[in-house]
């Protein structure tokens, strides 16, 4: 079975596209999502709707849609965040608002093997940022794949006999083989919001039959997501960030 791993869409539709287009071409049997698809960007109602409509899917919530819910003070968000959550909130359409806010939380485990978490198995507003982060996270883990999103980059991180290590996964083409007891925090890196100076989308596909996951970078539509964020009166930050990749 080939599983479409994807995170942080941070509604940019345009990103989106890109990545629906590239999972047409690949069998894919199943979805998986690890939370974020709103926020920051000007087409929450068009995410929601997309990605409810991808089957099979597993999904969980992420801290933007949980903090759109209102199931968050948004205290720790900062202040272009927090006013990209007051405009999602208002432009969300009650229905695709329901969907949204009765997203799971993470962890979940899914198919016997496979743990999905937004930030950390532990807490899901953890960045998982280092190996002392992916030592307490697979401290909780007890399934050898754990899969998580939130921090925007592509990174791979192992646990074997008590070694943790880490692996930012930059450029294109990255392959991973994985090997009987070793345990794995795996990060597709985002789809809508790349942070490590790529601008590209990013995904990974898990083949579990051939144990491979396979690391992808999409270039998609920035200008028109940029142009889409400024027309929203949404912080122009939030558009220009798009270029840089941070
Ligand atoms: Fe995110």
């Amino acid at each position: 079975m080939r599983y479409l791993i994807f995170t942080d869409i941070h509604g940019n539709l345009e990103a989106l596209l890109v990545l629906l287009k590239f999972a047409q071409r690949r069998k894919i049997g199943h979805y998986i999502f690890l939370g974020d698809l709103v926020g920051y960007g000007a087409d929450p109602n068009e995410i929601i709707q997309k990605v409810r409509a991808l089957k099979p899917l597993s999904i969980i919530r992420g801290n933007h849609d949980k903090a759109v819910c209102d199931h968050d003070s948004i205290q720790t968000f900062n202040p272009i965040a927090a006013a990209s959550i007051h405009w999602t909130k208002k432009n969300v359409k009650k229905k695709n608002m329901e969907y949204l806010c009765n997203l799971k939380k993470g962890p979940v485990t899914i198919h016997n093997h496979i743990l999905l978490c937004h930030g950390a198995p532990f807490d899901e507003d953890h960045y998982i940022f280092g190996e002392f982060d992916a030592a307490e996270a697979f401290a909780h883990v007890t399934t050898p794949l754990c899969l998580f999103g939130h921090t925007h980059f592509p990174f791979v991180y192992t646990e074997k006999e008590h070694i943790v290590d880490g692996t930012f996964l930059s450029g294109d083409s990255n392959e991973i083989k994985l090997e009987e007891g070793t345990k794995y925090l795996i990060n597709p890196g985002s789809i809508g919001q790349p942070r490590d100076r790529d601008n590209r989308a990013a995904c990974a596909i898990y083949d579990s039959d051939t144990k491979k996951i396979n690391f992808y970078r999409m270039e998609y539509e920035i200008r028109e997501a940029q142009r889409k964020i400024l027309e929203a009166g949404l912080p122009s930050a939030l558009a220009e960030r798009l270029t840089l990749g941070i």
